[in-house]
């Protein structure tokens, strides 16, 4: 009668002790599970977890178990005897002493089932304390592993994101080699197939020339109308003789050499340097495999035929300065003997130069590609020599630099040859890697712009836009 329901309630306790301490057993897998996390990885919060974990499980022993065990047998016994005695006083009930003795026996048989009912309650309640601080235990060390899950996945989300980041790399590499494969535009002069020039990003190249930090003046390029067989070739004339003076052309067969500086070939345009017809002055450029450049110690344009190796000149205007007189410069100095600017663009070669006639203002003639060389169209523009530090030539518009600080250089000027307009409110600024730029020129065909500064070769991008 009233075994069951006190069995049941004891049933109930252990049943709710065992799936708590099941629980914890559950947790445990979690653990081992993520000991074959790959590193890198926090190894020190999971040692952490491991010993939590190894604890928990020493905290529920098998003793712990056994305890409340003995006191439920000892219990259900107890009741058993306690049935027994109150059948025995049901049926033998004399309503006399034996019924008062047997009573007496059950009231303390209850006074006992009591006792081991409060042990047990104090059994099964301390259990379920640290069953409740084993699950905190287990919640804490959960919270732990979720970190170290996130932490990995930070580690995957950072590792995604690199290659992204690669593969934007990678593609842009390909545009930029389908960009430079594509066919030479065709020239028509101040208007540019790709629109004006509206900024230079970059720089895309640089570093020091083969010399090291030997020689501060010189120019470097690829020709903008190669011949076959040279279509990656790069050239590089280094000022070799007092910052004023070169005799020969170095060639390298790819960009990537003429970086690390390796294999480079050279053209000799004379034994000894300077002598007639060697270069003077670091504004030079390649074009049609032919330098072309300021010829030693005369007011003339030299050019230097890579295939035949012979040169050809023809001379400047009269007055025309040259040896120092009419340079390129900033306040804090002027780039020696850049009395001549040579240029390219999409529609061939020019010459920059000036005279006391046009008032050390810049003239801008065209240098035609026959036998010999001769100046075609010419332009006297209001553009002072000294307050430009370079010019160069894009879609038959003269650009001019001027020095801004050690950082920038500043693309400022304009001249249109088709419209002779002149504009000196362009802004369009050159991050600069070194002090100075010494030589600049803007290649037509991969529509870079090359320059030399204090020993370095460095280019940029050439950004043009039709909207303006
Ligand atoms: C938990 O304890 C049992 C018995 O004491 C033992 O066999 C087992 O290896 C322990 N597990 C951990 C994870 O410590
Ligand atoms: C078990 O113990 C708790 C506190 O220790 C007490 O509140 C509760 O009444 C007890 N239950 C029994 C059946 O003794
Ligand atoms: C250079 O010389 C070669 C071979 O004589 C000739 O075919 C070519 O037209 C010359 N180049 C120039 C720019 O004169
Ligand atoms: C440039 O100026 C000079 C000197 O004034 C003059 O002789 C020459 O004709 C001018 N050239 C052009 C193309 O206007």
């Amino acid at each position: 009668m009233m075994s069951s329901p006190l069995s049941r309630w004891v049933t109930a306790v252990f049943l709710t002790f065992l799936s708590q301490s099941q629980q914890g057993v559950h947790g445990k897998d979690c653990v081992c599970e993520l000991r074959s996390s790959e590193r890198p990885f926090p190894m020190e919060t999971l040692d952490n977890i491991q010993v939590l974990a190894s604890k928990c499980n020493q905290s529920i022993t098998p003793k712990q178990v056994f305890e409340v065990d003995t006191l439920l047998l000892g219990l259900q016994r107890r009741m058993e005897e306690l049935q027994q005695n109150t059948a025995v006083l049901e049926r033998e009930d004399d309503g006399e002493l034996y019924g008062a003795v047997t009573l007496r026996i059950i009231e303390l048989e209850l006074a006992e089932i009591q006792q081991l009912m409060a042990r047990l309650n104090r059994t099964v309640h301390g259990l379920q304390q640290l069953s409740a601080s084993t699950a905190t235990q287990l919640q804490g060390m959960l919270g732990s592993m979720q970190e170290l899950e996130d932490f990995d996945y930070m580690q995957v989300v950072n590792r995604q994101r690199e290659n992204q980041r690669m593969r934007r790399d990678l593609d842009q590499c390909q545009h930029q080699l389908h960009a430079t494969a594509e066919p030479p535009p065709t020239p028509r002069l101040g208007h540019c197939p790709h629109g004006q020039l509206v900024g230079v990003s970059g720089p895309r190249t640089y570093t020091l020339t083969q010399y090291g930090t030997s020689y501060s003046f010189g120019a470097w390029g690829k020709d903008p109308k190669p011949v076959p067989g040279k279509e990656s070739t790069h050239w590089l004339v280094a000022l070799t003789t007092s910052n004023v003076f070169a005799n020969f052309v170095r060639e390298y067969s790819t960009l990537s050499t003429i970086v690390v500086g390796v294999a480079p070939t050279d053209a000799t345009i004379a034994s000894s340097n300077p002598t007639t017809n060697t270069i003077q002055g670091p504004n030079v450029v390649m074009y049609g495999n032919a330098l072309y450049y300021g010829c030693y110690n005369t007011p003339a344009v030299c050019r230097f035929n890579m295939t035949a190796r012979t040169i050809s000149t023809v001379a400047l205007p009269q007055n025309t300065g040259f040896n120092n007189k009419f340079p390129f410069g900033h306040l804090e100095g002027t780039y020696v003997y850049s009395d001549l600017d040579f240029a390219t663009d999409e529609s061939g070669v020019w010459v920059v130069y000036t005279s006391p006639e046009n008032f050390g203002n810049v003239i801008l003639s065209e240098v035609l590609e026959g036998s010999p060389p001769a100046l075609g169209r010419t332009y006297n523009t209001s553009l002072h020599k000294r307050t430009a530090t370079n010019t160069f030539m894009a879609c038959g518009v003269l650009y001019a630099t001027r020095y801004i600080s050690k950082e920038a250089e500043q693309i400022f000027y304009s001249f249109n040859t088709q419209t002779s307009v002149e504009r000196y409110d362009l802004k369009i600024n050159i991050k600069k890697m070194q002090t100075n730029i010494q030589s600049l020129n803007y290649n037509p065909r991969d529509q870079m712009l090359y320059a030399y500064g204090d020993a370095h070769i460095i280019s940029y991008d050439a950004v043009f836009s039709d909207i303006l």
